[in-house]
């Protein structure tokens, strides 16, 4: 296959995981025979201070044509506290977002057996978790109609039918390919949108009689996470909660530096990894490359190439039953890894083993 990656290394340590991640795409397409061509494109606050603006319509354009685009991170702490600040880098990100029609976000929350003693949950309730947010993404009140005042404010969560039914039928997909149990998480005692919602959720359901459908408060959401995360198989949210509930599901695993995500739509698929840009630790190769690696897996998978996805995942378990690890969860005892250094691992396992 020949595929054409855009790729926005962004901030902070992004630079450092999309190398990594490059690298780990070019080892598996040479093993399998895919042609693999990359163009670099700035967004976030290196393409703030490049050309003023955190998403370039020459990055909109080589995002549109390329078949996909693996995304690293964006954010500075300049543009946080600075409340004069015009353009912020995640204003790049929501750019993306909207300008791509990336309306469905993946998250999937999986563990790994030798970090369980890592999550802040005990190893009992942890061990089996193995769920996937599908996380609504250009709609609610991100996008909504909103007011910035000093004496009033506000965000408009506006959701439309089509908007609700299309991410419904996603779900609904992973369910299918998955344990078939979808849970509809809202907030529906309380909010219009929400009715909305989970009125059409009810209209859909009976298309997939296979899939056991759940609603959920996303309060109640919230706690049945950690109480019982492996209650859950399929989720889908609207923007905000999914945002909230899916930074909660990443502790679960034990380190936000493992979990990639996917992001779907109506152009260009958007593959990244689901943490921030970790600015403390730009350039000190410190970061865990593995989110980005695995962002890579679920770019092969999303074009139908199983088994180089597989590769990746092996060559990941691979990294971490060798203890190959970044300080974040290294061992006792263990050696020291940084970015770099895992992903050569990872690189050099790949060309060498299957
Ligand atoms: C995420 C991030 C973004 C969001 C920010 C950076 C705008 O937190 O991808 O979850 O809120 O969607
Ligand atoms: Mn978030």
């Amino acid at each position: 296959m020949k595929l054409n990656i855009a790729v926005l290394a962004g901030d902070g340590i992004g630079p450092e995981i999309s190398v990594q991640g490059v690298a780990v795409m070019s080892a598996v397409a040479k093993k399998f025979g895919h042609e693999v061509n990359y163009t670099d494109a700035l967004c976030g606050a290196a393409a703030i201070d490049a050309v003023g603006d955190p998403f370039p319509e020459e990055t909109f354009r080589i995002c549109e044509a390329a078949d996909a685009v693996l995304f690293s991170a964006v954010g500075d702490p300049k543009y946080d506290n600075d409340p004069e600040a015009k353009v912020r880098p995640e204003q790049g990100l929501l750019a993306m977002r909207k300008k791509l029609g990336l309306f469905a976000n993946i998250r999937p929350v999986q563990t790994f057996e030798c970090l369980i003693h890592k999550s802040p949950l005990k190893d009992e309730l942890v061990r089996g978790a193995d769920f996937v947010c599908i996380r609504e993404l250009t709609g609610g009140m991100y996008f909504g109609e909103k007011q910035e005042g000093t004496e009033e404010a506000y965000d408009t969560n506006k959701y439309t039918r089509p908007e609700v039914e299309r991410i419904l039928k996603v779900a609904y997909q992973y369910a299918m390919q998955r344990r078939k149990h979808l849970t509809v998480v809202d907030k529906a005692n309380v909010l219009a949108s929400s009715r909305l919602w989970r009125k059409v959720a009810q209209e859909i359901a009976p298309q997939y009689p296979e899939v056991t459908t759940d609603y959920m408060y996303v309060d109640n959401a919230a706690m049945r996470m950690i109480q019982e995360p492996t209650f859950f198989d399929v989720m889908v949210t609207e923007n905000t909660f999914g945002d909230i509930l899916t930074d909660e599901g990443s502790c679960i695993s034990g380190s936000m530096g493992l979990l990639p995500s996917a992001s779907t739509g109506s152009s260009t698929p958007v593959f990244e990894p689901i943490h921030g840009s970790w600015p403390q630790a730009k350039g000190m190769n410190l970061a865990n490359p593995l989110a980005q690696i695995l962002s890579v897996a679920m770019l092969y998978e999303y074009f139908g190439l199983k088994a180089e996805g597989k590769l990746i995942r092996d060559a990941v378990d691979a990294s971490l039953d060798a203890n190959v690890r970044t300080p974040e969860i290294q061992v006792e005892g263990g050696g020291k890894y940084g970015t770099k250094e895992v992903g050569e691992w990872i690189v050099n396992w790949i060309e060498n083993n299957a």
